[in-house]
């Protein structure tokens, strides 16, 4: 296809600068809008909002809400946009993506260079505006800290008074490994006083009966107590679902010398097992009552439907994306029709957990 064509001169090209490259060919409209795979099996309704289907570009593609409605129309069935902090930042020293094309990974320490939210709000604006024109889908925002910001509630306050009107929902992120001191945030006494801030701003700031729901995302790499710990407090902290999870600081020995040498989150394949093992400890904590978007290597229907069966209600990727191309959403869509279907599931909701049963 097409993307197996230009492949060899992407993968010769900077990953930093292919991708600057993607977004303006996106944003030009030179991407092509695939059929999104329609069927109802695929369908499902979380919280108030309808998911055309369970598979959803994760954060970090789409830093500054540039290219909502184009990630829409290849296929997937939501886009989280950011991570997006208040002032804009230029992040950590290039060169800051290595990839490894023979074991489909990805290391980054980017440390959230993004344009600030209001040039963030101004895209949502502009997307919102002509959303009609987009395929439907669901719009989640991820909101970090500036690497400068000693109060970091503060950051998180700001962000959901200004992007929660435009969000479908929210993701709280404390697990970047590329901003200093964001990980030491995943601990109950911070998280507790952290949600509670931000339920009291979500309600200042969001009207109508349906607030959005507020998610979190979490490291992979957690201990057992750490899991259990975060799971209780996820409960006890009203949060409304989990993300699991981010990049990994693991290095697999099987990585080649050059690459695992490189600082940074780990991801892509060497995460499949790992995060859909989180997923699964993660339902059984919270006894399958907390929504879990799982991610982490995610780059066939067959991981997707494993990290379903774990306990994810939906399912997000990133990494997959530059070895495989814009077809992917809908590849794994259409395996998941058939995974369903050979499992006697009518709807992709029925086999959530399925594998704890
Ligand atoms: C990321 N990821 C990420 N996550 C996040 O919450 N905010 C962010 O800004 C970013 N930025 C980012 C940049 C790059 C280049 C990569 C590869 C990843 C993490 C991403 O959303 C996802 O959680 C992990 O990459 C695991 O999924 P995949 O990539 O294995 O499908």
């Amino acid at each position: 296809m097409l993307y197996d064509l230009i492949k060899p001169f992407i993968y010769k090209t900077d990953p930093e600068t292919a991708h600057n490259l993607t977004l303006k060919a996106m944003k030009m409209g030179a991407v092509p809008t695939c059929g999104a795979v329609k069927d109802a099996s695929l369908e499902s309704t979380l919280w108030h909002l309808k998911f055309p289907n369970p598979v959803g570009l994760s954060a970090g593609f789409d830093k500054n809400a540039d290219v909502i409605g184009a990630s829409l129309n290849m296929g997937f069935g939501f886009v989280e946009a950011g991570t997006v902090t208040p002032k804009p930042q230029d992040g950590n020293p290039k060169p800051r993506i290595f990839r490894d094309p023979k074991n489909e990974a990805v290391i980054n320490r980017l440390g959230f260079p993004n344009r600030g939210v209001d040039v963030f709000e101004k895209n949502c604006a502009a997307y919102l505006k002509n959303k009609a024109k987009f395929k439907h889908g669901v719009l989640g925002i991820n909101i970090g800290m500036n690497k400068t910001q000693s109060e970091p509630i503060e950051d998180y306050k700001l962000l959901i008074k200004t992007l929660g009107p435009m969000a479908d929902y929210l993701t709280v992120n404390i697990s970047s490994p590329n901003t200093p001191g964001l990980r030491d945030l995943q601990k109950r006494e911070f998280l507790m006083a952290l949600i509670e801030a931000l339920h009291k701003e979500r309600k200042a700031a969001c009207t109508g009966d349906n607030l959005p729901p507020l998610l979190v995302k979490l490291a992979p790499d957690l201990n057992a107590e750490q899991q259990e710990e975060l799971a209780q407090t996820a409960i006890d902290a009203g949060i409304d679902g989990l993300i699991l999870g981010n990049t990994t600081l693991d290095r697999p020995e099987f990585l080649p010398e050059s690459f695992r040498g490189e600082g940074g989150g780990l991801s892509g394949q060497p995460l499949t097992e790992k995060s859909t093992g989180v997923i699964s400890n993660f339902y059984k904590l919270t006894k399958g009552k907390m929504p879990i978007i799982g991610v982490g290597g995610v780059s066939s229907a067959k991981q997707a439907y494993d990290k379903i069966k774990a306990g994810a209600s939906l399912v997000q990727l990133y990494s997959a994306l530059v070895f495989h191309g814009p077809r992917l959403p809908n590849d794994i869509n259409r395996g998941l029709v058939k995974l369903l279907q050979a499992d006697g599931y009518t709807n992709i909701s029925d086999a959530v957990g399925a594998g704890h049963k």
